[in-house]
């Protein structure tokens, strides 16, 4: 069965833009008044309105639109942590009357008091938890979310963790990408160092998750208060030698992080709040597809990553909200993205590249972040007849309607 939906007053299919390096509104595809034809959740065509319309057959459905709107592809957050219990609004507080991240993370507070509270929710209260994150997610126009473990931190606990996340990903309409990052902190109650820590990981965790295919990435955080370069390079390397995709969080208070995920030909570097000329040409003669996180630099009120110079420097960009109960509690991506264009300078292109097409290649989902022909089925409909607007609101203007594979959700 064939559906036709239109008018759309604006439609950026957000095609044929290069991977890497800056982008110029004058790039972007416009489609005025335009249409879309969708058959079994993809996209077979797109194309002016009035002309598909006329030629449409009667077996086709047709979905017409008295408002105007726009139509971007589905926003695609890449890097969240929404499997988690508890509150850190405590880490807020103290954070603002002066304590530093590190500080906290040192004292035994941070990720490891979030993974008491994670440790002590059973797989179905993160289920519901996760779900109402995910519907949360959807009514802002995200339609593939990426989800991490890692506050788990022990095989079993891992294991609820990501299993939790596939139940929540099944009975979601959002699409759910799992990442496992059992290596985000060496637990409290582990007796042995960060190195024996990660062979655990990769002798009795990997092993379950390859049987039971709860993922096909890992993730690992690189930092003073996480595991060193070292110790990362000969894990990263044992996962990527096993055909997964490997991602690292580096650079966000000490660098190291992106030298790491470039040696181990890693998929993409998220953070790079600490990066500097260095690693920005490091990244830049690399395929490693940087992603900025402007939530947490939000949330812990320090600067951004450098967006403006990875861009002029050839590098890729993708936006994620690092949505978690640390450091980037509030998940909001389209109002992050808006203020880290402002701050940075990044065009509209640029911008949205980054929540769509940009953020499927960090993915390695080239199916969807864009509308052509082939992809999947996935549009966000903002209420405007100016895609301008949708940043210039700064995530203040909610979409009206997603279609999700090829079906329509009003909201
Ligand atoms: O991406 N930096 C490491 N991990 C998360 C924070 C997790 C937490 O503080 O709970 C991040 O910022
Ligand atoms: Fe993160």
């Amino acid at each position: 069965m064939k559906t036709l939906f239109g008018p759309f007053s604006q439609l950026l299919p957000m095609t044929n833009l290069p991977l890497r390096g800056p982008l110029s509104d004058h790039q972007l595809v416009l489609m005025q008044e335009a249409g879309i034809l969708v058959e079994s959740g993809y996209v077979l065509e797109t194309g002016p309105w009035n002309s598909m319309i006329a030629s449409v057959s009667e077996k086709t459905e047709v979905v017409s639109f008295s408002q105007k709107l726009v139509g971007i592809p589905g926003m695609i957050d890449a890097h969240t942590h929404i499997c988690f219990a508890g509150s850190r609004a405590m880490d807020y507080a103290e954070r603002n009357a002066g304590t530093s991240y590190l500080e906290i993370a040192k004292a035994g507070g941070g990720i490891l008091s979030t993974v008491r509270n994670t440790r002590n929710a059973n797989r179905e209260e993160l289920v519901r938890s996760m779900n109402q994150r995910l519907t949360s997610l959807f009514h802002r126009g995200i339609t593939t979310v990426e989800v991490k473990s890692g506050y788990g931190l022990s095989v079993q606990e891992e294991l609820k963790l990501l299993r939790a996340i596939q139940d929540a990903g099944a009975a979601h309409e959002v699409d759910v990408i799992p990442t496992c990052l059992a290596a985000h902190m060496v637990p409290h109650d582990f007796e042995g160092d960060q190195k024996e820590y990660l062979e655990l990981i990769l002798s009795e965790l990997l092993p379950v998750v390859q049987q039971e295919t709860l993922a096909s990435r890992f993730d690992i955080f690189i930092e003073q208060s996480a595991f060193s370069p070292f110790a990362a390079k000969t894990y990263l390397m044992a996962l990527a030698s096993e055909g997964f995709d490997i991602t690292v969080h580096g650079d966000q208070f000490t660098t190291g992080g992106s030298q790491t995920a470039i040696d181990c030909g890693a998929i993409s570097v998220d953070h790079l709040e600490a990066s500097t000329d260095a690693e920005i040409d490091a990244l830049s003669q690399s395929t490693v597809i940087p992603v900025a996180l402007p939530g947490a630099s939000l949330g812990l009120g320090c600067g951004y990553a450098p967006a403006r110079k990875l861009l002029n420097a050839g590098c890729s960009l993708a936006i994620a909200s690092d949505w978690n109960p640390g450091s980037a509690p509030q998940g909001h991506l389209l109002l992050q993205a808006s203020l880290l264009a402002a701050s940075e300078k990044l065009s509209t292109a640029e911008t949205l590249a980054g929540i769509t097409v940009r953020a499927a290649a960090a993915l390695g989902a080239e199916d969807r972040g864009e509308i052509r022909p082939g992809a999947l089925a996935d549009i966000t409909l903002f209420p405007t007849n100016d895609y301008r607007e949708i940043l210039y609101l700064q995530g203040m203007m909610n979409p009206a309607a997603v279609i999700k594979r090829g079906e329509l959700f009003r909201f």
